[in-house]
């Protein structure tokens, strides 16, 4: 018989009994909050019991390299705070078919200055029912289209001698109905029902419907689905068949949490807590970020300091920055290591579409003001769709309602206004509210697709122009930057899912298409779209890994331009000072700036005074002092 992978682990760990110090002195350190606050949720003494005893087997079971690694890492915890640090997010099989063809790719990622790759959800799951892979029918094995454990472990080792680091999506909101624990629920199984949400009559669901939003108002409306064979409502927040686990039960934390520790053990370095702000349900509540979602994010991380003290925590939370930040905890509590700086990612695109900087000011003074423990992951666009979540009070001073404003953005970025050259669809517009969200690549929202169709030139350069422009500003951003596989290459709004009868009803698949190798092959054409927009970004990269004045700890803040679309950010670590000045227009700008000093452009070399700078159409400038 074929042994599974644990199996096959527990037996090399018995072979070579580790003396495991730092496991002891780990569980130490953490046991007595850790306890305090299992038993304030769960008051269970033997589930807290048989919690920390596989805490212990799965540290026993982790492997040499890894344990090495954890050492390191304890010793220097700041290390994933450094300049050079690049992610990269992308599908296993729209980048390179399976995990072996990734692992064939690596020396593509190093030419791209990536050292962090994002791999979407390759878990198990039923084709037709995956919601991109985030309904899980099995936490421990790989989608047989995608290989096996083997090959993750044998991935994540090739990675790592090559200094990449690994991230997966933890999907713990939910399972697929396709999991066994949900099958056994289906067919009446108290133990299984207890882990999810089942009423048998809408009374309840009712009452909840009453208070909680729903997250897919078009492609999946309502909180519940009736289930006509097991003759109840199971909760469903996002799709039908991804059925929302209940926390309450202390059951399905630890087996939640066995599953986080095995993928860790698997050589992940960064575990995604997917919908974090939705595992935690009470009635007459929105059923978001209550408190004691925060207790399970803090005993996660606790359980991860104890067993996998290397791997980091990056929490999903799609909100506005009040219901973010907490997530980060406290100094002396703190949850997650990395959240979304989702909040800035909208702003950008708002100011790409009104040229007005003014908002996008404000919201990186807030984000500039906030600790400098507090790391964020900045991007331009994901796998996921761009809701407009706006500081809309303040854009109300400035005559803007809501709902005109977000009708206003989602015209403009299907193309519809006048001066717009993006290109893209609408995600869940809800006729009800008016609401609506919005897909598709950087490259086709900077107009690289039209100008492509039009075969215009000049249209073309600008295009460019403004994608190289927001990443060069993205980069500038304190955090760690996230590019999303493809877009180093500008591609374009991949129209094909509307065939796919798996796909059609979601637009997200609009720009989530296949990496395209002919184009890639282009990258060192200078004369060709991919080989300037690699080329330009490449560049980007190795400017801001060679400057310290890009880590996670320095200075950051705005500087006034006194014209509404320059954006002017300076950085400054010890000694070292670059100030970005960015140009959201279709039209030349001086930034009137008087920054003291000599300055040096660091992306030509020459040398530059940094007052009343004159910055083309959609350009940008990186100065760094003398
Ligand atoms: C997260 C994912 C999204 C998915 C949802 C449900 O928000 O990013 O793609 O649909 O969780 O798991």
């Amino acid at each position: 018989m074929k042994k599974t992978k644990t199996e096959k682990t527990v037996k090399k760990t018995r072979e070579t009994p580790a003396a495991e110090p730092a496991f002891e002195s780990r569980l130490q350190r953490h046991h007595d909050e850790l306890r305090w606050l299992y038993m304030e949720l769960y008051d269970n003494d033997s589930m807290f019991a048989e919690l920390c005893g596989r805490l212990k087997s799965f540290s026993d079971e982790r492997n040499q390299a890894l344990r090495r690694s954890d050492a390191k890492r304890e010793a220097a915890p700041d290390w994933y705070k450094q300049n050079d640090m690049l992610g990269m997010m992308f599908y296993i099989d729209n980048f390179a078919g399976n995990m072996k063809g990734v692992e064939s790719r690596l020396n593509y990622l190093e030419k791209c200055n990536v050292n962090y790759i994002h791999l979407m959800p390759f878990l198990d799951t039923v084709e037709g029912r995956s919601d991109g892979g985030y309904a899980v029918a099995d936490f421990r094995k790989v989608q047989e289209a995608l290989g096996t454990m083997e090959d993750l472990e044998s991935l994540t080792a090739a990675c790592h001698k090559k200094g990449i680091n690994v991230c997966m999506d933890f999907v713990m909101n939910h399972t697929s109905q396709d999991h066994e624990w949900a099958k056994k629920a289906r067919q009446g199984d108290g133990e299984y029902m207890s882990r999810y949400f089942f009423f048998a009559d809408d009374e309840i669901p009712r009452q909840y419907e009453a208070t909680v939003p729903q997250v897919f108002p078009t492609t999946a409306p309502g909180n519940f689905t009736w289930l006509p064979d097991a003759q109840h409502f199971v909760m469903t927040s996002f799709y039908p068949y991804q059925w929302d686990l209940n926390y309450k039960n202390p059951r399905v934390f630890n087996e939640m949490m066995y599953n986080f520790l095995f993928l860790a053990n698997q050589g992940i370095d960064i575990i995604r807590i997917d919908a974090v702000p939705y595992i935690w349900k009470e009635l007459g509540t929105q059923c978001r970020n209550l408190s004691q979602v925060h207790t399970i994010v803090r005993m996660m991380r606790m359980i991860g300091e104890i067993v996998c003290p290397g791997v980091l925590l990056l929490g999903e939370v799609v909100m506005e920055p009040e219901k973010v930040v907490p997530y980060f905890g406290t100094v002396e509590k703190p949850e997650c290591h990395m959240l979304y700086n989702v909040t800035t990612m909208a702003t950008t695109w708002h100011t790409v579409a009104t040229r007005d900087v003014k908002l996008l000011k404000k919201q990186l003074d807030i984000v500039n003001s906030l600790p400098k423990d507090y790391l964020f992951l900045n991007y331009l666009r994901c796998h996921d769709d761009i809701g407009w979540g706006l500081d809309y009070g303040t854009l109300m001073l400035e005559g803007m309602g809501e709902r005109s404003h977000k009708q206003y953005l989602n015209d403009y970025f299907q193309g519809y206004a006048g001066d717009s050259n993006s290109r893209g669809e609408l995600y869940n517009a809800d006729p009800v509210t008016g609401d609506a969200r919005f897909c598709g690549t950087t490259a086709s929202m900077c107009g690289v697709e039209k100008a492509d169709e039009e075969k215009d030139k000049q249209a073309m350069e600008k295009a460019i122009g403004l994608d190289i422009m927001l990443h060069a500003y993205m980069f500038m951003l304190s955090g760690i930057p996230v590019l999303y596989g493809g877009d180093e290459i500008g591609q374009l709004n991949d129209y094909s899912y509307k065939e796919n009868p798996n796909k059609a009803a979601d637009s997200r698949y609009i720009h989530r298409g296949a990496m395209d190798w002919k184009k890639a092959e282009k990258i060192s054409d200078e004369d060709s779209v991919e080989g300037k927009i690699f080329g330009r970004l490449r560049r980007l990269e190795q400017v801001r890994k060679a400057e310290k004045a890009f880590v996670a700890a320095a200075d950051t803040w705005t500087i006034e331009t006194w014209d509404s679309s320059l954006l002017c950010i300076g950085r400054y670590f010890e000694g070292e000072k670059i100030i970005g000045i960015f140009n959201f227009s279709e039209f030349d700008k001086t930034a009137w700036i008087k920054e003291e000093g000599e300055y040096r452009d660091l992306m030509t070399g020459e040398d530059r005074k940094a007052v009343d700078v004159s910055i083309p159409a959609y350009g940008f400038y990186y100065l760094k002092r003398k």
